[in-house]
């Protein structure tokens, strides 16, 4: 045959492919979410192999391995005790709680380590709500709005460095902003989860925290999460909510669940020119870790796979489960 194109070319060895290839993960890429709790034990997670509850001491020792592993950020959240729940979610913004403990700690002993935080308040919710369920069973946006300023500068005034609004209230971004800004907090950067959707890949993490949405105060509770975070029929909604978040002052936006949204991501990387990162969540870990187990597939490379196919839809950066096994492929240990 005479073949003018023949773009096996490009492909015949190893190093030609490394040579032409357009995109690849790094180390640094990676943001390590980390669930905390109180006591002094490690506690396994059933729906999520691999990732534990840390108590506060060993929690250094797991954010110094991912530094040696060149991961730069870690995201951090709480299991809170059943005790301190309430409607108001009062205990988010609790000076001496176990996110501002945790991040001082880590701030302490490994400086250099970005220390991201989730604001919300279903962890802190008896109702399982990112924000204050009414009376009447409605999630209230402008009330929720101003426990999660305060939750918001609590978490700066510890050291945090990078602030994740995770609750989908309208106006939350500027008016964390603004408070920040109040307290003196203008060097504090807010990573906004800017398109979360209504997700039931979600299902895992709850588990995590004990914190799905549930009636125990006698009032009604919405079952779910669909009157704040996004329909998943909604791919132009998404564009409005990236604009109205760059508006009001985010730093970067973040596309959540990520592998059941890469056209999201894709969307978002073409109209913003601000960073943008996606969420590999606690259900997309739990069916990858569960074919693992059973020799479905090779951990290994469909992690690795999966996670280009966050960059190559257009994020730079990957909340993922698998950050620390991740960044240990990448380098060969
Ligand atoms: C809290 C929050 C959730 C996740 C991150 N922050 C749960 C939810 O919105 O119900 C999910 C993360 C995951 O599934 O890995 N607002």
């Amino acid at each position: 045959m005479e073949l003018t194109y023949r773009p096996r070319r490009m492909r015949r060895t190893s190093s030609v492919r490394s040579m032409v290839r357009e995109f690849s993960l790094h180390p640094e890429d990676f943001i390590y979410p980390l669930f905390v709790h109180e006591g002094n034990t490690l506690e396994e997670i059933g729906a999520m192999p691999g990732a534990k509850r840390w108590s506060l001491d060993l929690l250094v020792g797991e954010v110094q391995r991912a530094w040696n592993l060149g991961i730069r950020c870690v995201v951090l959240f709480p299991k809170v005790n059943e005790e301190l729940k309430t409607e108001d979610g009062a205990e988010s913004y609790n000076e001496s709680g176990l996110i501002p403990r945790a991040i001082t700690l880590l701030k302490r002993e490994i400086p250099e380590m970005t220390v991201m935080t989730d604001v919300a308040l279903d962890p802190y919710s008896c109702d399982g709500h990112d924000g204050i369920v009414s009376t009447d069973g409605v999630v209230l946006n402008d009330e929720t709005i101003d426990q999660l300023c305060r939750q918001a500068v609590v978490q700066a005034q510890a050291g945090a460095d990078l602030i994740g609004p995770s609750d989908m209230m309208d106006g939350r971004v500027g008016a964390i902003r603004e408070a920040l800004d109040e307290e003196g907090f203008e060097h504090v950067g807010i990573i906004s989860y800017t398109a979360k959707y209504a997700s039931a890949y979600y299902g895992p993490f709850r588990e995590a925290l004990d914190s799905a949405p549930r009636s125990t105060s006698g009032k009604p509770i919405p079952k779910d999460k669909s009157t704040y975070q996004m329909d998943p029929g909604n791919a132009r909604e998404a564009i409005t909510e990236a604009q109205l978040d760059e508006q009001e002052g985010a730093d970067i936006l973040m596309v959540k669940p990520g592998l059941a949204y890469l056209d999201i991501i894709h969307r978002l990387r073409h109209e913003s020119e601000l960073p943008i990162a996606a969420y590999n969540v606690s259900g997309e870990y739990a069916m990858v870790k569960a074919a693992a187990q059973n020799g479905w597939i090779d951990e290994s490379s469909v992690v690795l796979e999966t996670l280009l196919s966050f960059k190559r839809a257009g994020a730079d950066l990957i909340l993922t489960y698998h950050a620390c096994d991740a960044a240990g492929w990448l380098r060969n240990i």
